[in-house]
């Protein structure tokens, strides 16, 4: 009953911001993203006589659980119909909580793990839907390439799942250079930020009335690799997400000075015709979206800006390894 899993982080390119139902984490809003080849968390997790559950994340036993992890492998366990404890080790390739997705890949590879430990089969859409209960944004690190979460209409979710709208091959040239503003723990959240924002910000209501527009442009750039449409699409809708964030009561504010520097670089550099888009999620993380042949300028320009870059392309989506980590 032990099974290992490796799942990448991804970046959303329209984002998921806002629950309609918490218990469920069901969407106000579908979303899309594209996996990040390279930025993965590997995941062992074995069911057995052990006298209760242990969770190591990174070599640290597990203390402030936002997520609920420990309830996500009660979740599992439950649907298998087993009662033995579990142990749980998972490691990151890339820093965690620094608004790089690290839950995402996180909580895709523990469902992924857990499940085939404890004796499950599930489908690829059945494994979306279960990542999404653990964290919404793990939904879209279960399938390859550039994927969608369909926010469904139903009450108990079973229409709110995650698939691939391209698979990885369908646009290898797509890159993502995430810029490492500051490696500090962020002070709110995304799950907190998210409810912030949906309870007080008056602009949240402006998010929801373009968001369906936002989502058709993206699926169609995509489909026809209009780069312009995706990146120009996937920054206004960064910016319309922040806009909503920055208005919350009390102000939620992400954004440090470094990222400020380099959104004013890419909108310079566009006015010079190098092309590249920012986003941004719940941190100072810049992620700049451009495509290979502009890679090698942007990384050279950046190099005065900032320290640390991280380039990825469409990757792979969540997969089983017998490489288990204990
Ligand atoms: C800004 O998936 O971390 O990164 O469902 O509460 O676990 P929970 O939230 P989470 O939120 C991600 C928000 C985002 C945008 C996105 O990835 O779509």
């Amino acid at each position: 009953m032990k099974a290992t899993a490796v799942a990448n982080a991804n970046i959303a390119l329209v984002k998921y911001w806002g629950k309609r139902n918490k218990e469920l984490i069901l969407p106000f809003n579908s979303s899309i993203s594209m996996v990040c080849d390279g930025l993965h968390t590997k995941t062992t997790v074995e069911f057995g006589d052990y006298d209760e559950d242990s969770i190591k994340i990174n070599n640290e036993e597990l203390q402030k659980d936002e997520k609920d992890v420990l309830g996500h492998v009660e979740r599992i366990r439950k649907i298998a119909g087993i009662n033995k404890k579990a142990k749980v080790i998972s490691e990151a390739n890339f820093p965690v909580a620094a608004g790089l997705a690290s839950s995402a890949s996180g909580l895709a590879a523990l469902t992924l793990a857990a499940s085939k430990a404890a004796g499950l089969d599930l489908s690829e859409r059945e494994l979306t839907m279960l990542a999404r209960q653990g964290s919404g944004s793990a939904s879209r690190s279960i399938s390859e390439g550039f994927g969608i979460w369909n926010k469904g209409e139903k009450e108990d979710g079973t229409d709110s799942f995650a698939e691939t709208i391209a698979p990885k091959a369908h646009w290898p040239e797509f890159r993502m250079i995430a810029c490492i503003v500051s490696e500090a723990k962020k002070a709110t959240s995304s799950r907190a930020g998210m409810s912030q924002t949906v309870k007080t910000s008056p602009y949240y209501e402006g998010w929801l009335k373009t968001i369906d527009q936002d989502i058709e442009n993206m699926k169609e750039g995509i489909k026809k690799k209009d780069f312009t449409l995706v990146g120009s699409t996937a920054e206004a809708n960064a910016l319309k997400m922040h806009a909503t964030m920055i208005t919350t009561d009390p102000s939620i504010i992400y954004w440090a000075p470094g990222t400020m520097e380099i959104m004013h670089s890419i909108l310079q550099w566009r006015e010079e015709g190098l092309e590249s888009y920012f986003t941004m999620d719940a941190g100072p993380q810049v992620k700049i979206l451009c495509l290979e042949k502009d890679l090698e300028e942007i990384q050279k320009r950046l190099s005065n800006l900032v320290k640390k870059t991280i380039v990825c392309k469409p990757g792979d989506g969540a997969r089983l390894t017998e490489d288990h980590l204990f």
